[in-house]
């Protein structure tokens, strides 16, 4: 989604501002800009439609210099991608600005603005907001007086970053809603979507908090509250190695990914031995609170939906506890019935993702015990805002589709069902059972990856597909929704994912020899199940792609492909199982060459409603 990265330093920044683009390419999005104030004083400005890539080549033949400057990708929301309605947005030939979020009340914004002569040349929500800026100017306040009046006009969501050629040192920043990061440097200050944009630059960065304004030169950077009163934030520094976004040997993100997960799951797991060292990873206050959950509410969006919906089966198979699991854009506007003793869980591999920050917000006091949010990204909103945190360590996850950060949120919602079933009477033994389940997962996931080549020989038969549908039962049906989420997102291939028992009701109606059937099948209690369903596809002509564990009992037959799945403990089986449908994936988009990374019309961090 949108990236903004801003600079006031005492040197020349086009180039900073462009890695800083380059780093935030992997959000999503569909143009880029940038706007520097040159030496003259004037405003220098480059949009274009596409890649920052198209951006570098009109710099490279137009070259524009300055020591302040703000750019932005993208990602449309009002008006569609085009030079003209990419960012940053002018008025006056004196104010530009670029934005993240959206503005809900731009059109009344629009007339007052075209009233008071205002001309509104793009069809964004944003241009509003220089006009705005420009018009508190001219009356003649000073930039941050200007910044102030303009946002307490604005309904919606915005991170702002805003230059004003009559204050050529200077950038002003604003935020509600959506993220945005000061970097602290020497004689030079920066502002950024995320702190990846500015990892070239700083390690320092003060995480602006909602409604707070900041205004940068290249000596100075101050924090403004809703109040309008100065305030010190913290300055926190980056540890080195956690933001490396090199591709190493890999052709992609998405499948360098893959490959870290036997790390990652290790990591999010490491050092928890016993369920009292579980416990203690998420947090000092969380025994207490764990102590009064009667029951789980999970809020999430997508994949991390889907994990959510993975745990369902944990909690109230394992811990007894009672779980409602639901998409956040729903929950968020329901009129809800929450029972006493209710935890709140929250999601979400950013942190950022609206819906689920907004599902948060909305939530009452007197609704839940409590939140915890499963995040990857420490320091994001989410984290800042829930009671308890537990930080899966996947490491950044750069390709859209999310693989490594959705089976460690996996990891971190077993050991959240270990920490519940611990109050609920789970025997010592079956706690400990979990716990070198838990422990052998790397491995077996390890075992899954080697079957890369095995799964790119069966990805070859979807390539010429447009549609495939994915079937599980139990807690495999959340794990064919992930599947099915998978191919579609980067393949473009319609799929969609039933509980096998489904079929007979509706779906079997599309079976025939042109829709490709993959089955999730562990050799669980709902195997022979399965297998029946299996047969009412094959004998109506479709062709089955089944991940079988090895003593499942399938063999290759006409129109049945199996993939011999290692053999590994019931309880990790969603988790392993998760990894052979994203290689599918990855190996259908590969041959289909879509652009694995950044599929069209996506982003990572989905920060607008
Ligand atoms: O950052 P979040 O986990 O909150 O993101 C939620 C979804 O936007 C995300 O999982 C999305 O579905 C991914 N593209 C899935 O691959």
């Amino acid at each position: 989604m949108c990236g903004i990265v801003a600079a006031a330093a005492r040197r020349e920044v086009s180039e900073i501002l462009l890695e800083g683009l380059r780093r935030l390419e992997y959000r999503g999005y569909d143009s880029a800009g940038m706007a520097l104030i040159d030496e003259k004083h004037n405003l220098k400005i480059h949009k274009r439609k596409g890649k920052v890539s198209e951006l570098e080549n009109a710099q490279r033949q137009h070259p524009y210099h300055g020591n302040t400057g703000i750019a932005h990708t993208r990602w449309a929301t009002h008006g569609e991608p085009s030079g003209l309605n990419a960012h940053p947005h002018i008025s006056g030939q004196r104010v530009a600005l670029v934005h993240n979020g959206i503005i809900e009340n731009h059109a009344a914004l629009r007339v007052e603005l075209s009233e008071a002569g205002y001309e509104i040349t793009s069809a964004t929500d944003t241009e509003v907001i220089a006009h705005l800026l420009h018009s508190s100017l001219s009356a003649g306040g000073s930039l941050l007086q200007a910044m102030q009046q303009t946002v307490v006009k604005l309904e919606g969501a915005y991170a702002l970053a805003a230059i004003d050629i009559a204050n050529p040192d200077t950038v002003i920043g604003a935020r509600k809603g959506s993220p945005l990061v000061a970097g602290v440097g020497i004689g030079e200050n920066f502002l950024a979507s995320d702190t990846m944009a500015l990892r070239q630059v700083t390690d320092r960065f003060i995480y602006l908090e909602e409604e707070d304004l900041v205004c940068i030169t290249p000596d100075s950077l101050q924090v403004y509250n809703a109040d309008g009163s100065k305030v010190q934030r913290p300055v926190e520094r980056i540890k080195e190695g956690l933001e490396t976004a090199d591709l190493g040997s890999f052709d992609h993100y998405m499948i360098k990914e893959i490959f870290e997960q036997p790390a990652a799951l290790e990591a999010t797991f490491a050092g928890a031995t016993n369920a009292q060292k579980v416990e203690e990873r998420f947090g000092l206050a969380a025994p207490a609170l764990f102590d009064r959950v009667k029951k789980v509410q999970i809020v999430a969006c997508g994949t991390s939906f889907h994990a959510g919906l993975v745990a369902r089966y944990w909690l109230e198979e394992i811990a007894g506890v009672s779980c409602e699991v639901e998409v956040a854009s729903e929950f968020r506007y329901r009129k809800r019935v929450q029972y006493e003793g209710t935890l709140l869980v929250v999601i979400s591999q950013s942190g950022e993702t609206a819906d689920t920050l907004a599902a948060l917000r909305n939530a009452n006091a007197d609704e839940f015990l409590g939140s915890l949010v499963v995040s990857n990204v420490d320091n994001s909103s989410l984290v800042r805002e829930c009671d308890l945190v537990f930080l899966t360590r996947a490491g950044i996850e750069i390709g859209v589709a999310s693989t490594k950060a959705f089976t460690t949120q996996l990891v971190a919602l077993l050991m959240l069902t270990l920490a519940l079933s611990r109050r609920r009477g789970l025997s010592e033994s079956r706690q400990q059972d979990i716990i070198t389940a838990l422990q052998y997962l790397p491995r077996c996931v390890q075992q899954t990856l080697e079957l890369n080549d095995a799964v790119q020989h069966l990805s070859e038969a979807f390539i010429s597909k447009r549609h495939a549908l994915f079937l599980g039962r139990g807690i495999q049906y959340p794990i064919a929704m992930e599947g099915a989420l998978k191919l579609k997102e980067i393949s473009y291939i319609h799929a969609e994912a039933y509980p096998a028992g489904e079929l007979k009701h509706g779906p079997l109606a599309l079976v025939d020899d042109d829709m490709p059937v993959v089955a999730v099948a562990p050799n669980d209690e709902l195997l022979e199940k399965l297998k029946s369903n299996l047969e009412e596809v094959r004998s109506r002509g479709g062709e089955l792609f089944v991940f079988a564990d090895k003593e499942a009992g399938f063999a290759n037959e006409s129109r049945v492909r199996i993939l011999p799945m290692p053999h590994c403990h019931e309880v990790i089986r969603p988790i392993v199982y998760t990894v052979a449908l994203q290689l599918l994936s990855y190996h259908v988009a590969l041959q289909k060459g879509t652009d694995v990374d950044k599929p069209r019309n996506l982003a990572k961090s989905v920060t607008v409603e």
